[in-house]
């Protein structure tokens, strides 16, 4: 499998593997010799209470906070492995393609190739200059695109052919599930498909993150015609997450000829 972009990037560059300084999990990540151990269960995660505090005490501008504070507790500094595995085995549609909640993107530019153009979207200013400034000078460059914008009150020029969630769907309030489904359904052509890697699939209280169910998505994404396709445990999680995390992906059920 050929290397990502992102860890082309740090080899040539010799710069130490980022790793987050704490994850929604327990990690334990060795580079350089070095291992760093973050205690970091959803219930015992001092930077995910410090998210919390932010997002929650400050509705319309808490992630930009999280962002400007550096509290990214989510952060993995690396594409998600299951979507290089997916890219680099060719399992992904091409054509358009949505990240929202996209943070510091790596999975947009992970995606991004001759035929297939990403769309990164974070509400955070914060969040999107970090995404340009950390790949502007990349090669798949032309493949991709940042752009701030409020997820529930954006209109995209053009539809999309997938659309990517990851630790979107359990950031944002459960109210907003619905209209989190409304605007899959907007946003994407009706062929197009949807993939969830559903996390976290456990049982604490409060968010975000906030848990996740099967039932959770299935309760928002029938209403608007999806079935899920696939739902299979994440077996490229990393460690912490493993078990937590499922992959789903999903269709609309088009209309049957009466032909
Ligand atoms: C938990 S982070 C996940 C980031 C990224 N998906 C990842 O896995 O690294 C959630 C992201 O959603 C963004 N966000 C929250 N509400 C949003 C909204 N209404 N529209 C767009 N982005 C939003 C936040 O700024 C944050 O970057």
């Amino acid at each position: 499998m050929p290397p990502s972009l992102f860890s082309f990037q740090f080899r040539i560059r010799n710069l130490p593997l980022r790793v987050p300084s704490t994850t929604l999990g327990t990690i334990r990540v060795m580079n350089n010799n070095r291992h760093r151990t973050a205690d970091s269960r959803v219930e015992s995660n001092p930077r995910v209470h410090k998210l919390q505090q932010l997002v929650n005490t400050n509705a319309s501008g808490g992630w930009e906070e999280s962002w400007k504070q550096g509290v990214t507790p989510w952060d993995l500094g690396r594409p998600t492995p299951v979507i290089s595995h997916l890219h680099h085995t060719g399992s992904l549609p091409m054509g358009r393609v949505l990240v929202p909640g996209c943070g510091t993107g790596y999975d947009v530019v992970e995606m991004a190739c001759l035929g297939r153009y990403v769309v990164g979207l974070d509400i955070s200013e914060e969040a999107i200059k970090k995404a340009k400034q950390m790949s502007s000078t990349l090669p798949n460059a032309d493949y991709f695109t940042f752009i701030k914008a409020d997820f529930f009150t954006w209109h995209p020029t053009d539809l999309f052919d997938l659309i990517f969630d990851y630790t979107f769907f359990c950031a944002i309030e459960p109210d907003m599930r619905s209209a989190w489904a409304q605007q899959i359904q907007n946003f994407l052509k009706p062929d197009g498909e949807l993939i969830t890697l559903m996390f976290p699939m456990d049982d604490h209280a409060g968010g975000p993150p906030y848990k996740v169910s099967i039932a959770d998505y299935k309760e928002v994404l029938h209403p608007m015609g999806f079935e899920a396709i696939s739902i299979v445990d994440n077996k490229w999680a990393i460690e912490v997450r493993k078990g937590r995390e499922k992959l789903g992906r999903w269709k609309r059920a088009l209309g049957q000829s009466s032909l």
